[in-house]
């Protein structure tokens, strides 16, 4: 594990949190401290270099973009430890009150995620760090308790994992490409240019980034139900967009994470397979 402070701008500091195995980085994901706040906490297993780096820091609140393990996996602790609240989206509160308990490859990459009592955050309040505010932003489609924070003033979109890249290759099976795209569309309407994701941050042309994978995203979304009125089949409209499968990622993690849920996700959005179905509704 290894933790680095490793962006600095205007009183927000980002710290990078890596996992490795057999020498390899399975997984990073960045904490921010803004002010008085920290937004989201990282990976259990990178406990130790999260307290390493954050301790002293006169850190008075904890607030999270959505209950995912590689984002809550310290929220538990941190606030037992500091004697903190935590805050997040009302399904975030539910989703955590009893901890997660992940699929062994998750426990092994990233670490389970311990109970932890959450404050609700209602849709559009303004969060004062001490720094800016941070307007939070209802943003759904990567989760359903997913939330962007905002500081107008700043220019700063912290949009947790609704970004990772300008183009997406591999969906997990909860997340909505149509939700994703309306989430999108909103946030390109607001005025800023660092966007603070949670894997790949951009210090300038943030919202051109955001712009670029909503592009790609109702592409994708349009030729999807284009091919399928056609008569094409799950299998045949995912060639014909030409993204491809990625094997070690599909036995890995037994097809929960892969391309071809991109185009069940559009087909679910659409109404025209039912969840978590492979076969159309004839
Ligand atoms: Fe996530």
């Amino acid at each position: 594990m290894i933790g680095v402070k490793s962006l600095q701008v205007e009183g927000l500091f980002g710290y990078r949190f890596s996992v490795y195995r057999f020498n390899k980085n399975v997984q990073t994901v960045y904490v921010y401290q803004l002010g008085d706040t920290l937004i989201d906490t990282g990976q259990s297993h990178s406990r130790d270099e999260v307290v390493k780096n954050l301790s002293g820091h006169h850190i008075k609140k904890i607030i999270l973009t959505h209950h995912h393990e590689d984002h809550s996996g310290n929220a538990g602790y941190l606030s037992k430890l500091w004697n903190i609240p935590v805050y997040g989206h009302p399904d975030t509160v539910k989703f955590l009150k009893n901890g997660m308990k992940l699929s062994p490859l998750a426990q092994y990459l990233t670490g389970n995620v311990d109970k932890v009592s959450i404050h609700k955050i209602e849709p559009n309040s303004l969060i004062d760090t001490g720094i800016t505010k941070l307007q939070a932003i209802y943003t759904p489609g990567h989760s359903i308790d997913h939330y962007s924070y905002y500081s107008q003033e700043k220019g700063w979109l912290f949009s947790g994992d609704l970004y990772v890249a300008d183009k997406i290759k591999y969906f997990a099976d909860f997340e909505s490409m149509k939700q994703q795209i309306e989430s999108l569309k909103l946030l390109c309407s607001l005025d800023f240019d660092i966007l603070l994701c949670s894997h790949n941050p951009k210090l300038k042309n943030g919202k051109q980034h955001l712009k670029n994978k909503l592009e790609d995203f109702e592409h994708f979304y349009g030729t999807v139900v284009d091919l399928y009125s056609k008569g094409y089949n799950i299998e045949a409209i995912l060639k014909k967009t030409g993204r491809r499968e990625n094997s070690v990622y599909n036995i890995l993690t037994m097809g929960s994470f892969c391309a071809t849920n991109m185009v069940k996700s559009v087909l679910k959005d659409e109404g025209l397979i039912l969840k978590n179905k492979t076969k159309p509704i004839s």
